[in-house]
């Protein structure tokens, strides 16, 4: 790798969406503990913003409606994302000042924290001008963490491995989403720890989906394998899933990730941004519409 490109003179800004996993299978355990996936993906409209400007040293300043639970956090996946890229790019005096714009629940299944460690290296490869590939890009990504080589692309994809193995999507038709969390952050290795029963692969997927009512119809039959596990330590979850279930026009409601936050499917955008009005106000929710694969 060389650090030949030419660097961004100005600020530079990268959405960190919403990562929502539409079906998630746990098909068998890696010797290390880590399970293996089989995982649809898509990215909502939903996102936090990792803005890099220049600097000296590393530092990250925080911001937006759900930046209070982080303020804790002694070691942030953006700076250590930083530092690893900028480890990777031997760089000698890596300089840059961060921010991290907070919208999205923070430890909720939707991918927070990996969006935006893989918007952070988006945005510091650009503003060092790091030429990096993306084989060495993605390896990367994963020691930061298992879902952050999907957010890289930021484009729906289906997840296997423990995250790393990633494939296109089936052709998705447009469609609208409902996200709900009731404010409630949930361990991920406490969830993963406590699934039980056999391993089930998931059956081969179409090429695609015509409409709305057709991918909710074929995503029924699949189900997030984190769901119980994640309900039986968090009850709440059960009374959100009922929730977004019950909201006029919704074809199908899951959870997303270890939860606690949980999707509905819509016909398209502006239903779910009128039904997600609907939920309970102490609830974080958000309707909208969902990237596409171009
Ligand atoms: O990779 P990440 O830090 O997001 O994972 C958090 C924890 O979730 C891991 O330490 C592991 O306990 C569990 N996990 C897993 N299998 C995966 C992803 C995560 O067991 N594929």
């Amino acid at each position: 790798m060389t650090a030949g490109q030419r660097p961004v003179v100005g600020p530079v800004t990268e959405l960190a969406r919403a990562k929502v996993n539409l079906h998630l299978h746990v098909t068998g355990r890696r010797a290390d503990g880590y399970h293996l996936l089989d995982s649809l993906v898509v990215f909502a409209d939903a996102a936090d913003e990792v803005t890099a400007a220049g600097g000296e040293g590393m530092a990250l300043s925080l911001g937006g409606p759900e930046a209070g639970s982080l303020a804790a956090e002694a070691d942030n996946l953006v700076l250590r994302a930083g530092r690893l890229l900028a480890e990777m790019a031997g760089l000698d005096r890596p300089g840059a000042a961060l921010r991290l714009e907070k919208r999205l629940p923070v430890a909720s299944g939707i991918g927070g924290g990996s969006a935006d460690a893989a918007a952070a290296l988006r945005a510091l490869a650009r503003l060092w001008g790091v030429e990096i590939g993306p084989t060495q890009l993605a390896a990367l990504a994963l020691r930061l963490g298992a879902d952050v080589p999907v957010c890289l692309a930021s484009r729906p994809a289906r997840m296997q491995g423990v995250g790393e193995v990633l494939s296109s999507a089936p052709v998705l038709p447009p469609f609208g989403l409902v996200l709900a969390n009731p404010r409630i952050s949930v361990a991920t290795p406490r969830i993963f720890a406590a699934r039980s029963g056999p391993f089930a692969p998931v059956a081969e997927l179409p090429a695609g989906w015509k409409n709305a009512e057709e991918m909710a119809a074929a995503l029924r039959g699949l189900r997030n394998d984190l769901e119980p596990p994640a309900i039986a330590l968090c009850p709440p979850i059960a009374e959100v899933l009922g929730a977004l279930s019950a909201l006029p026009g919704a074809l199908m409601a899951r959870m997303s990730g270890s939860g606690a936050t949980c999707f509905a499917i819509f016909p398209d955008a502006a239903a779910a941004a009128r039904a997600a009005a609907l939920l309970p106000q102490d609830w974080w929710r958000w309707g909208g519409s969902v990237r596409s694969a171009t």
